[in-house]
């Protein structure tokens, strides 16, 4: 009988079916989740919001606990990752090298944790630290695959390091005349021969966004998907985005190095919404989406045809990361701190877009802003400020930004509530002399969203199983069972 029910509803298989062969066709997509923050998500709030979102991947900068245990037996391909001033030890001891990977690795896989690549260092060959990780970095990344063969992980773990695509260059601008870095040029051959001899892919992270900020000259449209002005016509090739040429010219790098069939991961590839003129909701958007659109037509770059395999930066904005490369890094996220979708966006996965994080736990609603008696010319206001900025976060706070239309009462404010918020609301957290008040009224506008912290110290919260998955493999079984049946 359930059988007889099964045949009659084929209609629905064929739209499982259909559904399955989305998730395959766009399992490139993951995403970076870091965790710079003062008020941080519960890990199993985010990992509900990666399934709710359909993201197959996720990428880490370390192997926190809490995390990792949130990922168990989810399915979720993980990236994990060795900070920069780990290199060091783990480069010149091999018993480092085999606790980490027994305590980050060997025991998260075996609790179902779907490790599948450790990065070791996260961009190490960056200009801004002056060399300091260029011995380090190899030696560690073999002393990690030393360990992971020894917990006899090597073949399904593959250990990788997320570059910075500064790492190769053109002199010409044409990705033709790719080639590495003349100082780290050696290194880096040293690097893609051990990831070639270990069947590990290459990993870059491209930011068209960084372009655009260096380079007041750089054509805006080139920076997007949807064609562009001024082309770069390299050989018979036209590149109309910079992602393209960018990429290719690492693929140029690779092949004349003799290694042009290494893998490619694209470790991150994002755009900002906040902190810098060009940093907005639409040009995210319309970046996010491009990109997305882009590689799930499979076609992949004219040098390297196929699929691509992609992680967003990022998930969620961070507020305490450094803004010294400036102050869009806290604005990274497709989502807000509090797990709120900044935009819409169709990764192809599930049809309702983007939604926001489950049962978030807010703080009261009161914020602290500038006492209405209190006077602009106030000895004290300029040093509150500076103090509140410098302790909180007032990134959003400039030209062509979201708070950037504020008055000079609104900034003040601004500037108030966002220490008052990070000191989870603290009453001595809104004194400033006397020049603050608490109040219930939400100063947030149409732009400027002036925020209430989340609550950080619950450790339990609200966790699922996916039903829908289950339901689909559910199905899946029995109809399988039902056409074997019919088969006699
Ligand atoms: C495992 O990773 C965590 C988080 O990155 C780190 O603090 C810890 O030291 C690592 N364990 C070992 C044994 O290295
Ligand atoms: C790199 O060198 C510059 C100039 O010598 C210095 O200001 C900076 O602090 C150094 N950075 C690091 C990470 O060592
Ligand atoms: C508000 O603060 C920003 C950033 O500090 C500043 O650029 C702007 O001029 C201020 N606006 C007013 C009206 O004071």
């Amino acid at each position: 009988m359930v059988c007889g029910a099964m045949r009659g509803l084929w209609v629905i298989k064929v739209f499982v079916l259909y559904w399955f062969m989305l998730m395959v066709s766009v399992g490139g997509i993951g995403a970076n989740w870091g965790t710079q923050t003062s008020h941080p998500l519960p890990s199993d709030t985010v990992v509900q919001l990666l399934k709710d979102d359909g993201f197959q991947k996720l990428k880490l900068f370390d192997a926190e606990e809490e995390t990792m245990n949130a990922l168990r037996k989810t399915g979720i391909e993980v990236m994990v990752g060795i900070p920069n001033d780990m290199l060091q030890i783990l480069a010149t001891s091999t018993r480092a090298a085999q606790a980490w990977v027994s305590q980050n690795v060997s025991n998260h896989f075996n609790d179902g944790v779907n490790i599948r690549y450790v990065a070791v260092g996260n961009e190490p060959f960056l200009r801004t630290y002056n060399g300091s990780f260029l011995q380090n970095t190899l030696p560690a990344m073999q002393n990690i695959q030393g360990a992971l063969a020894q917990a006899g992980l090597s073949s399904r773990v593959k250990v990788t390091v997320p570059l910075n695509a500064d790492v190769y260059q053109s002199s010409s601008g044409r990705p033709s005349d790719g080639d590495f870095r003349a100082d780290i040029r050696d290194l880096m051959l040293s690097i893609i021969k051990f990831q070639s001899d270990n069947g590990s892919p290459f990993t870059v992270n491209i930011y068209p966004f960084i372009s655009l900020y260096n380079d007041p000259n750089f054509p805006v449209d080139y920076a997007f998907f949807d064609g562009t002005s001024s082309p770069v016509v390299d050989g018979s090739i036209t590149y109309t985005n910079v992602f393209d040429a960018n990429h290719d010219t690492l693929i140029w790098a690779l092949r004349k190095n003799g290694f042009g069939n290494l893998p490619i991961i694209v470790g991150e590839i994002g755009w900002p919404t906040d902190g810098d003129m060009n940093a907005n909701l639409q040009f995210a958007q319309k970046f996010n989406q491009g990109f997305i659109t882009h590689i799930s037509t499979g076609q992949g770059t004219p040098m390297r045809p196929g699929p691509i395999d992609a992680y967003l930066f990022s998930l969620i904005d961070e507020d305490e990361k450094s803004i010294q490369p400036g102050n869009f890094e806290r604005h990274w996220g497709i989502y807000t701190f509090d797990g709120l979708p900044k935009y819409q966006m169709n990764l192809g996965v599930t049809n309702g877009g983007l939604v926001r994080a489950r049962n978030v736990k807010y703080l009261d609603k009161k914020w602290c802003v500038f006492r209405p008696t209190a006077s602009l010319a106030d000895a004290n206001v300029a040093p509150s400020v500076s103090y509140a900025c410098a302790n909180a976060d007032c990134t959003s706070l400039g030209y062509k930004t979201s708070c950037g239309g504020l008055d000079a009462r609104g900034n003040i404010s601004y500037a108030f509530n966002s220490y008052y918020q990070k000191n989870d609301q603290d009453d001595v957290a809104c004194g400033f002399n006397n020049l603050a008040t608490i109040t219930d009224k939400d100063p947030t506008t149409s732009t400027c969203r002036f925020e209430i912290m989340i609550e950080t110290d619950s450790g339990s919260s609200w966790r699922t199983d996916s039903i829908q998955s289950r339901f689909a493999l559910v199905f899946h079984l029995l109809y399988l069972y039902c056409l074997f049946l019919t088969m006699f």
